[in-house]
């Protein structure tokens, strides 16, 4: 595709993206909740962050490569969970789980996603993550823990922060609240993306694939998504997490943690890692950033859980600031869901270069050759 060629950063990928993405599907993937506050913060707070410029360090050796969870990556980044992909673009999931896998970093597939925990699982040749949303029905959360298990996903990544919905503006304007029903106007926008078209007509499915077929009387789209709705459970706990726990018997990743008291209760909790996270400023407008929030967490709980981050990051040097700032290794949402939009696989793949590039010219600028010398000292005022 020759636009991709003068493609240099991950903003030139959401350009593109927005021309080949009908409106409804990249204004969901771009917006945040309410006034967009928090979404602002989390760019705004990263950005405040000045990298430290050293000079006249040898810095040959340079090496990206290090663990999550203590799997060996080539990164200390992973595609994290973004609901409804395969609407971004066709069989969107199996793309970005490749590109994931061939570029030696993990994926998490979204409860919400389009092509099924089995789709994926049958369309490449290493485990994924899986990312849980707990639903009222706690039977059909313990059958899809029992199939990321059958389907021997890595890790289960409970998410935590999403028990009431947090509004988007733009989803409602356009229709694609829950349930769905999309606007005239957007269906003739649709109709002006033949490229999109095509994907999402070869994909393997349109609706929720992990729902389609598992909850009773319930097919297609819309009436999932009402289903969907009225599941999310303002009753949890952290007695279900134990209980998730306590059937879930590999690694355990809470997402969506941004107190430190919080984060000390994931600590006790038997979970591997938590992701300090406010789900990309799509929740509770208001809340501090993300990255501002990581600090405090890695100084309560930094040696007794696994910190892993997201929100916000959009080059490698925000991933450089994130792992300065305690966290092991980063989350990516928009980013790659930008270079899938714009070039289905193709431009996942050069949302990872991209990051993975930026990251190690900002290494050699820092005076650091290992993820391991990566600490606050990169940092200046
Ligand atoms: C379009 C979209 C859909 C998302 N869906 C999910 C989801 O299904 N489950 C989840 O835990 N987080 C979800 N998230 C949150 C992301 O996993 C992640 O926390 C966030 O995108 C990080 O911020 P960033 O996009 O600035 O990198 C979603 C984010 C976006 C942008």
């Amino acid at each position: 595709m020759r636009e991709m060629t003068n493609v240099t950063c991950i903003e030139d990928l959401r350009t593109i993206a927005r021309r080949k993405v009908p409106r409804a599907f990249f204004d969901y993937a771009e917006a945040g909740a309410y006034s967009e506050q928090t979404l602002r913060a989390n760019r705004s707070g990263i950005e405040a962050i000045n990298l430290r410029q050293r000079v006249l360090v040898d810095v040959s050796a340079r090496d990206t490569a290090t663990t999550i969870l203590g799997e060996p990556v080539s990164a200390p980044i992973g595609l994290g969970p973004v609901a409804m992909t395969g609407l971004e673009y066709g069989n969107g999931e199996i793309l970005a789980c490749r590109a994931a896998h061939d570029a030696g970093i993990p994926f998490t597939l979204s409860t919400m996603s389009i092509c099924s925990i089995e789709d994926v699982a049958g369309a490449v040749d290493k485990p994924f993550w899986f990312q849980l949303y707990v639903m009222k029905d706690r039977g059909f959360v313990r059958s899809l823990i029992e199939r990321a298990a059958a389907a021997k996903c890595s890790a289960l990544v409970l998410t935590v922060d999403l028990q009431v919905l947090g509004q988007r503006h733009k989803d409602i304007k356009n229709g694609l609240a829950v349930p769905p029903s999309l606007k005239i106007g957007n269906l003739i926008n649709m109709a002006t993306k033949p490229r999109w078209v095509a994907s999402v007509l070869s994909g393997r499915r349109w609706t929720f694939g992990n729902l389609d077929g598992h909850v009773k009387g319930m097919k297609g789209v819309k009436s999932l998504a009402g289903w969907v709705g009225g599941q999310f459970d303002p009753a949890l706990t952290w007695k279900d997490v134990d209980w998730i726990r306590s059937i879930w018997p590999g690694k355990l990743v809470l997402k969506g943690i941004l107190d430190p008291e919080d984060a000390i209760l994931a600590g006790k909790s038997g979970a591997d890692a938590l992701v300090v996270s406010n789900h990309g400023g799509r929740q509770l407008d208001g809340a501090r950033s993300s990255i501002s929030a990581l600090p405090k967490i890695a100084d309560k709980v930094g040696s007794d859980i696994e910190l892993l981050f997201d929100g916000g990051i959009r080059s490698g040097h925000d991933v450089l600031r994130a792992l300065a700032l305690g966290a092991k290794a980063c989350l990516i949402g928009r980013s790659y869901i930008f270079g899938l939009g714009a070039a289905g696989e193709a431009g996942v793949r050069k949302a990872i270069d991209i990051i993975r590039k930026e990251m190690d010219v900002g290494m050699a600028l820092t005076g650091v050759n290992t993820i391991g010398e990566i600490d606050r000292r990169i940092l200046s005022d």
